[in-house]
């Protein structure tokens, strides 16, 4: 890593003053630190993060780039670790119908640290599950180095790109024509969006993965559609919750489906993320949505980033 993290906030202002800085879609600022860009507004929270997060060993992060499949695996984790983890599922509570799972499983540097320099996160009872789209080099090395889990979603590229596409059109553009796509999927590729280079992204986790299975599980959101039954038990299993019932990975799926999630009044309005309403986490939630967007041009130059980065690594996408 080749900057220190750095605590003092003088300092963190001063060096986020020096980014080099583009604009995003002709709509925002962002800004690129340690070879990844952000928003600047998360840059502060996530050097906080960096710095001062001291990580507890049963500590459970889920990591992931943009519009890759986060709100499902949040979900799927929560339910995992808190029914057996509390009485509330002997009570037949369901914690998803009380709130968003953006709700319940923080993002660090878009709410936690965002909200609060220094947030309470000693009072907070273990096991504790938070959610990052930070980069795997920009991780607290407490998180790193200790035998906290971390579970990443990686999902195919073009269509997290329409994803992306549709995401951010109706963030940052509500009431004006789309973002045209040609120049969504250049940036895409130049790797010119938050949380990009999404291959790099992707890539670090993969092969951090690689190296300790024990510490990464590398899911991919196509496999949990095709073979949900058999990743939500890997999930469970990685996070030492293995399914003892095969009722039980039946009723997590369903109260994680894109189905129930998208029509639970909690996921239909309100916000956790300001001004993202929650039902933009929803949309379409399938495999190959893309193809009813991109032009073969489109496809043949995400095709070809695809190769050129992944190419070697064993990764597959
Ligand atoms: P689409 O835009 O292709 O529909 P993230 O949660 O990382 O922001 O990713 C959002 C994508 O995941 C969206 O994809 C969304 O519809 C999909 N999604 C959200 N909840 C889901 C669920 N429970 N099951 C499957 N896909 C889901």
């Amino acid at each position: 890593e080749s900057s220190n993290p750095n605590p003092d906030p003088n300092s963190q202002e001063a060096l986020l003053q020096e980014l080099p800085r583009e604009r995003f879609w002709e709509a925002m600022d962002i800004c690129k630190w340690e070879g990844f860009w952000f928003e600047p507004g998360l840059v502060k929270p996530a050097m906080t993060f960096r710095s001062s997060f001291e990580a507890r060993c049963d500590d459970v992060l889920l990591a992931s780039t943009m519009k890759t499949g986060t709100t499902w695996l949040k979900a799927l984790c929560l339910c995992i670790m808190h029914n057996q983890c509390s009485n509330a599922e002997k009570e037949g509570e369901d914690i998803l119908t009380k709130d968003s799972p953006h709700f319940h499983v923080q993002t660090v540097e878009t709410t936690i640290y965002a909200t609060k320099p220094h947030p309470d996160l000693h009072s907070m009872p273990s096991p504790r599950l938070f959610h990052s789209h930070l980069p795997y080099n920009l991780l607290p090395d407490s998180i790193k180095n200790s035998d906290c889990k971390i579970v990443y979603i990686a999902r195919n590229p073009k269509d997290t790109l329409v994803s992306l596409w549709h995401f951010f059109n109706s963030i940052l553009r509500p009431n004006q024509e789309p973002f045209p796509l040609e120049k969504a999927v250049e940036r895409f590729c130049n790797g010119v969006h938050q949380y990009g280079p999404f291959f790099d992204h992707v890539l670090q986790y993969w092969l951090e993965s690689q190296k300790r299975p024990q510490k990464i599980l590398f899911l991919k959101y196509e496999e949990l559609k095709r073979d949900p039954k058999g990743q939500a038990k890997r999930l469970a299993s990685f996070l030492g919750r293995p399914f003892t019932e095969e009722e039980q990975v039946d009723k997590v799926l369903w109260r994680c489906s894109f189905e129930r999630l998208e029509n639970l009044e909690v996921n239909k309005k309100g916000s956790v993320l300001y001004a993202v309403p929650n039902s933009c986490y929803f949309r379409v939630g399938a495999v190959g949505d893309w193809k009813n967007y991109l032009t073969p041009e489109m496809e043949e130059m995400l095709n070809q980033t695809t190769l050129m980065k992944l190419q070697g690594s064993g990764l597959d996408l």
